[in-house]
C-alpha cells in the first residue's frame, strides 16, 4: 500500500474515560475563512486575515484563487495577506479547479466564476462529485450564466462571458452557499440581486460585504444586494469554528467529570442551533458572550460546559438549520440521553459529505442502539453504547461524532476511513488527547 492509500484508511481507536478538561482554542471557522479568502480576492487593496482556518478544504479555495492569478501569502498558517485582484482582475485558470471534499468552495466559486469573462471547470474529490449542483446552477441560469452539470452533479462547466442579470429568487431549501452563490454573482449583476430563504442560513456573506463596504439589504426572510458595488480590503478576524467547538461541547457533556473551557468561539446567532438543541436536552453550559468582534462584525464568545445527564426530546424543526453541519453530535447525544429523540425535517443531511442520516444510523446501530432511520431524520431511543467498528464513509464529522461517542461506549470504539477529518479540523486528535480523551490515529 502507498503512502496516499494509508493515509486514505487513517482511523481512530478511541476508548471510554470519565474525565475530560482544560481550555480549548479550536481553529477557525471554515464557512468565515472561504469567504474571507474569495473576497479578499475580488477587492481593491490589501486584505489581512487573522485566525484563517488552515483545513484542506480553504486550502482548496486557496490554491483556485492561487490559480487565477490572485497573489496571497500565509504566513504562519493563520495568517493570510490577500493582494486584491479586483471585481475584474481574476484569471483564467489553465486546468480545473479541485475543491477537494468542499462543497462550500465549490457552490461558491459557481457564482463567483458563472460572472467572469472566461471559461472554468470546477471539480472535486470522489464524496464531492456525488453532492446536488443543481440547487446553484439553476437561479444562476437564470441570472443569465452558462453553467453544465453533470446530471446534476460536479464537475460544473462554466462558459463564462455572459453578462448577468439580478434576479430575484426564492429558494426550495434553506442553503447558504446557494445564498451566497448568488450574492457573489450579484456582485456583477445589472439590477439588485434577492434571495428569499425559507428558514434563516448563515449570514456570514452578507455580514463580511458589508466589512468589505458592499452592505447587502435584510427584509423579512429576504437579503438583496444592489449592482454597482465594489469591494474594499479589510481586516478580517476569523472567530473559532463553532461546529469544531461543538465536538467538545458533546465531550463536556457526556463525560462523567471534568469541565472544558472553549475560547474565542463564533456565536453568531445564525450557527447557534446546536447549542439550543443540546440546552433543551439538559445540558451544563454557560456562554460568556464577549463584546461583539469589533473587526469581523461576528459575535465571539466563551463557552464552558460541564457534566449533565441528557434526556430525549423532539427536535425542533426551526432549529435544524441553525445546526445543520452539528446534526451527527444530535445523533450522538440522543443515543447516549434518557428517553426518545425525534429528528425531522433534516432531509438535507442526505446531502453533505455523506448521507449523514444513513451513515449515523448505520453507525449507531453497529454500536446496540435503538434507531429507527426516516426520509427526513431518526427517532432514537436513548440507552447505552457498546463498543464496535464504524465507517465514517469519509466524512470528517461523522468520523469526530464517533471519536467523542467513545468517551461514554462501553468498549473501545474503531472509526475507519477519518483521513478527511484534516478537511474542517486539522489537530482535532491532538485536542481531543489534551483534554483527556483516549484517542490514537492510526494507519490503515
Ligand atoms: C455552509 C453552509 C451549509 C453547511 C456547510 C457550510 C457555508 O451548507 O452545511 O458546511 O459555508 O455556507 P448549506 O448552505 O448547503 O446548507
Amino acid at each position: 500500500m502507498n503512502e496516499k492509500q494509508l493515509i486514505a484508511q487513517r482511523s481512530f481507536l478511541t476508548r471510554p474515560v470519565e474525565q475530560v478538561s482544560g481550555q480549548v482554542r479550536v481553529p477557525g471557522d471554515k464557512s468565515i475563512s472561504h469567504r474571507a479568502l474569495m473576497l479578499g480576492a475580488l477587492a481593491e487593496g490589501m486584505t489581512q486575515i487573522q485566525g484563517f482556518l488552515p483545513g484542506e478544504d480553504c486550502l482548496a479555495t486557496m490554491a483556485a484563487l492561487r490559480n487565477m492569478g490572485v497573489n496571497l501569502e500565509q504566513s504562519g498558517t493563520t495568517s493570510v495577506q490577500i493582494e486584491g485582484a479586483g471585481l475584474h482582475g481574476l484569471q483564467a485558470p489553465v486546468a480545473p479547479l479541485d475543491m477537494g471534499n468542499s462543497g462550500t468552495a465549490m457552490r461558491l466559486f459557481a457564482g463567483l466564476l458563472s460572472a467572469q469573462a472566461f471559461a472554468s471547470v470546477i471539480t472535486g474529490d470522489e464524496s464531492l462529485l456525488q453532492r446536488p449542483m443543481e440547487r446553484v446552477a439553476m437561479p444562476l441560469r437564470e441570472m443569465g450564466a452558462a453553467i453544465e452539470t453533470n446530471a446534476g452533479r460536479p464537475p460544473l462547466i462554466i462558459t463564462g462571458g455572459r453578462s448577468l442579470c439580478g434576479i430575484e429568487y426564492a429558494m426550495p431549501v434553506a442553503s447558504a452557499q446557494v445564498k451566497s452563490a448568488l450574492l457573489l454573482a450579484g456582485l456583477y449583476a445589472t439590477g439588485p440581486t434577492t434571495v428569499i430563504e425559507p428558514a434563516v442560513t448563515r449570514d456570514h456573506t452578507e455580514r463580511m460585504l458589508a466589512q468589505f463596504g458592499c452592505p447587502t439589504q435584510r427584509a423579512d426572510g429576504s437579503v438583496s444586494l444592489m449592482p454597482g458595488g465594489h469591494l474594499t480590503a479589510t481586516r478580517i478576524e476569523v472567530p473559532g469554528d463553532l461546529s469544531s467547538a461543538a465536538f467538545f461541547l458533546l465531550a463536556g457533556s457526556i463525560a462523567k467529570r471534568g469541565e472544558l473551557v472553549l475560547e474565542h468561539v463564533g456565536l453568531n446567532s445564525s450557527r447557534t442551533g446546536f447549542l439550543k438543541i443540546i440546552n433543551k436536552m439538559g445540558a451544563n453550559i454557560k456562554v460568556i458572550d464577549n463584546a461583539p468582534g469589533k473587526v469581523t462584525g461576528e459575535r465571539i464568545g466563551t463557552i464552558i460546559v460541564g457534566p449533565a445527564r441528557l434526556r430525549g426530546i423532539d427536535v425542533p424543526m426551526e432549529l435544524v438549520p441553525l445546526a445543520i453541519d452539528e446534526m451527527p453530535l444530535v445523533f450522538i447525544a440522543a443515543a447516549l440521553a434518557e428517553g426518545q429523540t425525534v429528528i425531522s425535517g433534516a432531509a438535507e443531511l442526505r446531502h453533505k459529505e455523506s448521507d449523514r442520516i444513513r451513515v449515523m444510523a448505520a453507525g449507531l446501530r453497529a454500536l446496540g442502539v435503538d434507531i429507527e432511520e426516516r426520509p427526513d431524520g431518526a427517532v432514537i431511543n436513548g440507552g447505552s453504547l457498546s463498543g464496535g467498528e464504524i465507517d465514517s464513509a469519509g466524512d470528517h464529522r461523522v468520523a469526530m461524532a464517533f471519536a467523542v461517542a467513545g468517551i461514554s461506549a462501553q468498549d473501545p470504539i474503531r472509526i475507519i476511513d477519518t483521513a478527511n477529518v484534516a478537511t474542517s479540523f486539522p489537530g482535532f486528535a491532538d485536542s481531543a488527547v489534551r483534554i483527556g480523551m483516549n484517542l490514537e490515529v492510526t494507519d490503515g
